[in-house]
């Protein structure tokens, strides 16, 4: 049943493209996006003004690229909660909040509070699930599936990417609804988020820069994940994965905030691990690579393709093909499931069942 693949997380780590592929299947059409599921009219789609999103672990991180595209795309303001503090402050709901609870198991007893707290102050809540007929999908006023099919790997990857495309389908519709895209944009976004699928079967054809990288950093003590903008908000999900299957501490910080106390930890050979794509913020983050660097670090850099110039501030390059910032969450994070996978695996750790985890929470 691992299909051929050495445990269950490889085998979902490769059915990624399939994911993608199916969470975008039937969506476009006449260049006009459709989620019926969300049973909301234009009208009422038009008239949201402010977006929560609530979830716990990787699917908080979902939401934390999620903002970026909310934000961006349909300018509306976004904020990403864990749903544990979510439900235990006082939130501002209005009859114009929109909600979106994320979920990969739809049973989380936080996320599945914060949604009955949300409904009661009157906001519309949107479930972005993988379990049909789950209690999110149940409880939310629409849903929207991930397509991963089941995922039996403690530590979420292909319900992850089905949560990443789904938020990002979800952004390109506020979009659209609120007039910020034109149909063409809508046709030539729609086809780049489809061309993902391709550009991470590329990336699971070559894994030998990833397994070197991981054999460098098997045996250090911690590791901090960096990135800047997108490459943020993915830095979170690379140092999570890390540490639940690995035992390896690690963490995530936006890059500019190094200076700011972590670069204390950098000594000789000290991990650190940058998205380091290509984005209107790649100069800024190259100046913290070379500050990182300076102190000995061991730079890892998930890099751009054709990125030459990046060989000179990082001891390892991982590249990825090119896709639009707002795409990068798809493809980078993809080497940084790989990443964490090796080093486990390096570790002699069991990547299926981490001590100590569940792959549902269902008690607060
Ligand atoms: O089922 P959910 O998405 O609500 O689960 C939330 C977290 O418990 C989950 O993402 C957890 O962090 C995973 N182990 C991550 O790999």
């Amino acid at each position: 049943e691992k299909g051929g693949y050495p445990d269950f997380m490889m085998k979902e780590i490769h059915e990624q493209p399939r994911v993608i592929r199916d969470t975008l299947s039937g969506r476009l059409a006449d260049g006009r996006l459709s989620i019926d599921e969300l049973d909301l009219t234009h009208e009422e789609l038009n008239l949201i003004d402010r977006v929560y999103v609530i979830a716990c672990g990787t699917s908080y991180h979902a939401g934390l690229i999620a903002k970026n595209l909310i934000e961006g795309w349909a300018r509306i303001p976004c904020e990403v909660e864990v749903a544990s503090e979510f439900r235990y402050r006082n939130p501002i709901i209005t009859p114009t909040t929109l909600v979106v609870a994320v979920s990969q198991s739809g049973e989380t007893a936080d996320t599945l509070a914060a949604i009955r707290d949300a409904r009661v102050k009157g906001a519309k809540v949107f479930g972005i699930t993988n379990v049909v007929g789950s209690p999110v999908a149940r409880e939310s006023d629409g849903v929207i599936y991930t397509k991963a099919n089941k995922e039996i790997a403690v530590a979420s990857t292909k319900s992850f990417l089905g949560q990443v495309v789904s938020l990002t389908l979800l952004a390109l519709l506020l979009a659209q609804v609120k007039g910020k895209f034109k149909t063409n944009q809508v046709r030539l976004l729609f086809r780049e988020l489809a061309d993902t699928a391709e550009q991470v079967e590329h990336i699971l054809s070559d894994t030998a820069a990833i397994d070197e990288a991981a054999c460098a950093c098997k045996d250090a003590k911690s590791a901090l994940f960096v990135g800047r903008g997108m490459g943020a908000a993915i830095a979170n999900e690379g140092a999570l994965k890390l540490k639940e299957i690995s035992y390896l501490h690690a963490e995530a910080y936006p890059a500019g905030e190094m200076k700011h106390g972590p670069i204390a930890l950098i000594d000789e050979g000290f991990p650190v691990i940058a998205v380091a794509t290509k984005s209107p913020v790649y100069d800024k983050l190259v100046s913290n690579l070379q500050e990182a660097k300076a102190r000995g670090a061991m730079v890892v850099a998930v890099a751009t393709e054709g990125d030459e110039d990046i060989r000179a501030h990082a001891d390892h390059v991982i590249y990825i093909p090119k896709v639009r910032d707002a795409f990068s969450a798809i493809t980078a994070s993809v080497p940084l499931q790989l990443f964490a996978r090796a080093i486990a695996i390096e570790r002699g750790c069991d990547v299926d069942q981490p001590r100590n985890l569940a792959k549902s929470v269902t008690v607060e």
